[in-house]
């Protein structure tokens, strides 16, 4: 077993409780190991000819996707989603590997006539330097290659800590990489005391950014560090989707995609709706057709066969799940199904049912902050510049849902939200070749495609007059 200078902690498997494994917990030491070594090889890595970079990430691609099912199974036992979900997010992660191989033109210089004789004007793309990633336990394999992939892409050494709840599959991501040819000295991957980690890495003045994913709080804090150092940031922080159903949409769809969208991971992904915002005229049938199809997903731990509804990640997840819920029948909210956990023989009390409540408004809990958990709230709506506005209320503006019959209704209502990504009649919008990230409280920085390398870059304007006759 590895011990870090802080000790070892143990990896539980979320179903069960049982330990899976036992990592190092590292603290100050290790990360400023961590970070010299990966200083001092940065110019190297940046010298890189781009397309060599870019067959590494395209062997890596390869790799993730030929052990999908290990890297699955690894996701499933530290994040307990279901395994099929899981072998999603494999796909997901390699598919960050081959589009930054892919955008990596990119980063070619671009030549400007700047209209004055014997002076041309040429603007470089240059890496921004050493990065580090910090990421979180719900898709513990692809934020950390939405993050890694651009930063090796452009030419910067990474550092990187994976949440202490799930720090496997980064592991086991590092490996592939190295694997692939990715000299060792370019990632650091780092389990353990997070605060005395960032703390080292972001206050060192060496590090040139940061890309974040969790919570809004932490990202303050973190911010708070970056200031220090004038570090540069992309913040992924937390969603509060709205799903809109207009009046005219179509209910089968509608149904399909709530249940898509919502009980993805159980309920513990940022873009998750969190708030039903369905016109009145097909509330009721909305309502009573998303309980009975969700009532009938299978709860069960991730690697048993038909799972749907895994376990929740701990235990202050289900209490903030319960309170939530709790609160809006305080306030006057209407159960339809679910509402509680199921308890599952031996397992801990961690499963919670898929719940729909109506009823709901802007008052209770599950509509100003995220629940993280299968919780469906439906507020029936008047109008669409109603729902627009109460979807707009929040201060998060991730990503926001509009189900409609009618295309150029629906894209206007999508363009009117104050959010990152919209998905319109879609429930899975996020893809690794498409911009992802938010506004207002939901922070900045996008990730994915070309817009997720160019976080990854700084730009130098080079005013040329030569003086070769
Ligand atoms: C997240 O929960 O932040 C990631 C969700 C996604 O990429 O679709």
């Amino acid at each position: 077993m590895e011990i870090g200078s802080q000790g070892a902690m143990d990896v539980l498997d979320p179903a069960s409780d049982t330990v899976i494994a036992s990592v190092p917990m590292c603290g100050a030491s290790e990360a400023l190991s961590a970070l010299n070594s990966a200083f001092e090889f940065q110019p190297q890595w940046e010298a890189t000819p781009p397309a060599q970079r870019a067959d590494v990430l395209r062997a890596t691609a390869a790799m993730v996707v030929a052990r999908k099912d290990s890297l699955a199974r690894i996701i499933t036992q530290e994040c307990g989603k279901p395994l099929a979900e899981a072998a999603g997010e494999v796909q997901y992660s390699a598919d960050y590997f081959s589009s930054a191989a892919n955008e990596i033109h990119a980063l070619n210089d671009t030549h400007l006539d700047l209209q004055r004789p014997g002076v041309r004007g040429v603007v470089r793309h240059r890496a921004v330097g050493v990065c580090a990633a910090i990421t979180p336990w719900n898709f513990p394999l692809a934020m950390l290659a939405r993050k890694v992939a651009p930063a090796l892409a452009a030419g910067c050494a990474q550092l990187a800590k994976p949440a202490e709840e799930t720090p496997l599959s980064a592991f086991a991501l590092a490996e592939i990489l190295l694997e692939c040819g990715l000299p060792p000295r370019c990632l650091h991957v780092l389990s353990g005391d997070a605060k005395a980690i960032a703390t080292t890495w972001l206050m060192d003045g060496r590090v040139r950014k940061l890309s974040f994913t969790g919570s809004t709080d932490t990202g303050r804090l973190l911010l708070r560090q970056c200031a220090q150092e004038i570090v540069r940031c992309s913040m992924e922080l937390g969603g509060h989707a709205a799903f809109i159903i207009l009046a005219d949409a179509d209910i089968d769809l509608a149904v399909k995609g709530a249940l898509q969208a919502k009980f993805r991971n159980a309920g513990q992904t940022c873009i998750c709706p969190n708030r039903f915002l369905v016109h009145e005229s097909i509330a009721s049938e909305f309502t009573a057709r998303v309980a009975v199809a969700a009532a009938q997903l299978k709860i069960a731990p991730g690697m048993e066969a038909g799972s749907q509804i895994g376990p929740l990640i701990h235990d202050a997840a289900v209490e903030k799940v319960r309170s939530h819920v709790a609160d809006a029948l305080a306030r006057g909210g209407k159960l339809i199904c679910g509402g509680q956990t199921k308890q599952l023989p031996d397992l801990p009390d961690r499963f919670f049912e898929p719940t729909v409540i109506a009823n709901c408004d802007p008052s209770m809990l599950c509509f100003t902050q995220e629940t993280f958990g299968p919780v469906i709230p439906i507020m029936s709506v008047t109008s669409q510049k109603e729902a627009i506005d109460v979807a707009n209320s929040s201060p998060f503006g991730l990503a926001g849902y509009v189900f409609g019959g009618s295309d150029s209704s629906t894209r206007s209502v999508a363009q009117q939200l104050q959010c990152g990504v919209v998905g319109v009649n879609e429930a899975a919008p996020s893809n690794a070749r498409a911009p992802f990230g938010g506004v207002k409280y939901s922070g900045y920085g996008r990730e994915g495609g070309a817009w997720g390398l160019m976080e990854y870059v700084t730009t130098q304007y080079l005013a040329l007059r030569s003086l070769d006759k």
